[in-house]
């Protein structure tokens, strides 16, 4: 993985991703150490972002590691009219590695392509965030004991949802069954199905998610993501459309975990997060570890 940019979760193969779990666990048993100590990672955020900037941040910190960047473009020459190319020829100089938000569906790959350092997608518009789905695997497999097998329920909007597209294609390696909940507007894109039907897995439709939860293992809410709509009515048509409560898990199996990538606006009533199948903060907090041992791994350190 040493100097491989990860700008799409197929980029790296299944065992790469196994490796960089089996990794993340030692980070998580020993988070703070001096390995980075030499190293500046760059962390260029054209979009908002609290959890994947911090966690990266967090990692980075804890290893001993220095970091460079903006978390709004708003504050670089990016504001005077310089190109997203300029920008990244011009950081790639100044640091070992680069992780980059942008609203942009290929902006990440296009990064790659210029920069004589790595790039880590933290996230190209509705397209792909890898790391996310890194941390999700972790997060599945350390509340389940195994990825194998299991019955994955996702909720919410699976069209614009980039958590969504990179996890249903990292878990088709996994014989998962997918439960895709969604209103008929908000789909899974054909392009990311096309992966589930290429490796004969099964999958199913709904637009409720009421006869999903006793099946699944694992409940993957997401929001709806208010920033993609083009038409403001149609999001305010759709926003409430699916909210989790308490009740509603009481009779799941008992291995059965809620996992959101966060941020959650209505889709989950703050009474579930007393429940001990609410996992989402502590799948917040795998991204440490995850980020550690991605970092580490590009950097051929680890
Ligand atoms: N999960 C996630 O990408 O959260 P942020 O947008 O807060 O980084």
């Amino acid at each position: 993985m040493k100097n491989k940019s990860l700008v799409s979760i197929n980029d790296y193969t299944k065992d790469e991703q196994l490796r960089i779990l089996d990794l993340a666990e030692k980070f998580e048993k020993k988070p703070v150490q001096t390995i980075l100590k030499d190293h500046v990672i760059a962390s260029l955020f054209f979009e908002p972002s609290t959890r994947t900037r911090l966690s990266f941040e967090s990692a980075v910190n804890r290893l001993g590691g220095k970091i460079v960047g903006f978390s709004e473009a708003s504050n670089t020459s990016i504001k005077k009219g310089e190109s997203l190319r300029d920008t990244i020829l011009t950081v790639a100089n100044y640091s070992d590695l680069i992780i980059m938000r942008n609203p942009i569906e290929g902006s990440a790959r296009f990064a790659s392509e210029l920069s004589h350092v790595p790039i880590i997608n933290a996230g190209d518009g509705a397209n792909q965030h890898p790391t996310q789905t890194l941390l999700d695997l972790y997060s599945i497999k350390k509340t389940q004991g195994t990825l194998d097998n299991l019955h994955i329920a996702m909720v919410g909007d699976l069209k614009y949802g980039r958590t969504i597209h990179s996890l249903v294609i990292a878990l088709c390696n996994f014989n998962t069954t997918f439960h895709l909940v969604s209103p008929v507007e908000l789909k899974l894109p054909s392009s990311v199905k096309m992966h589930i039907k290429e490796n004969k897995l099964a999958y199913h439709q709904y637009t409720e998610m009421d006869e999903v939860l006793p099946k699944a293992d694992i409940l993957y809410m997401t929001r709806i993501q208010q920033e993609r709509f083009s038409d403001p009515l149609e999001y305010e048509r759709i926003k409430n459309v699916y909210n989790l409560h308490h009740d509603m898990i009481l009779n799941t199996k008992d291995n059965f975990r809620v996992l959101h990538p966060l941020p959650r606006v209505s889709e989950i009533n703050i009474n579930v997060d007393k429940s001990p199948k609410a996992y989402y903060f502590e799948q917040a907090l795998n991204g440490v570890f995850v980020r550690q041992a991605l970092i580490t791994s590009i950097l051929g350190i680890a």
